[in-house]
């Protein structure tokens, strides 16, 4: 029988135990979460990444009135790091929601095609991206984007054997 265990913490946002560098990353994803554009679905999602050179890129949901348009935080922030620094491995993404609707009682997980997204640039820069899903009063940490989707549909299945 083969098992696959996934695992991950729980942490209080107050707790000491956050590198300075996580701190700014935290913030960095609450500030940026501010500049969604979500006239349509009023729910907020700011995603910032954390390069190997210890720069910070953001990004917000963008929404459209032609639907199909919009783009999540989560990918803004990763396309903007990849097209700007695509030699660059990441380290870190910190991911932060609101509605205008409801409070978010649990840090919200990204989507499947954010899920995709990350899980493949992962894999092609071969180390761990550390992800850090937040609201104001906790953290879910997972240690690599594997943990999110480890059913996964990867580029070497586009391979003929
Ligand atoms: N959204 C994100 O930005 N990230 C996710 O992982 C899930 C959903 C956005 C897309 C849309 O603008 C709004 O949240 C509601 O789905």
């Amino acid at each position: 029988m083969k098992e696959l265990r996934i695992e991950f913490v729980e942490i209080s946002r107050n707790s000491n135990s956050f590198t300075e560098l996580e701190t700014a990353l935290f913030t960095k994803a609450l500030d940026v979460c501010e500049t969604a554009y979500a006239p349509y679905s009023n729910f907020y999602v700011g995603a910032s990444l954390l390069l190997e050179n210890k720069l910070f890129i953001t990004g917000s949901n963008q929404e459209n009135a032609s639907f199909p348009c919009g783009i999540c935080a989560e990918r803004t922030a990763l396309f903007a790091a990849k097209s700007n620094y695509p030699n660059l491995k990441i380290i870190k993404i910190a991911i932060t929601t609101k509605s205008r609707h409801f409070n978010n009682t649990n840090p919200v997980a990204p989507c499947g095609l954010c899920r995709q997204v990350l899980l493949e640039y992962e894999m092609k820069q071969k180390s761990d991206i550390e992800i850090y899903l937040l609201n104001k009063e906790k953290v879910i940490k997972l240690s690599k984007a594997k943990d999110l989707l480890p059913f996964y549909f990867s580029e070497d299945r586009l391979k003929r054997k």
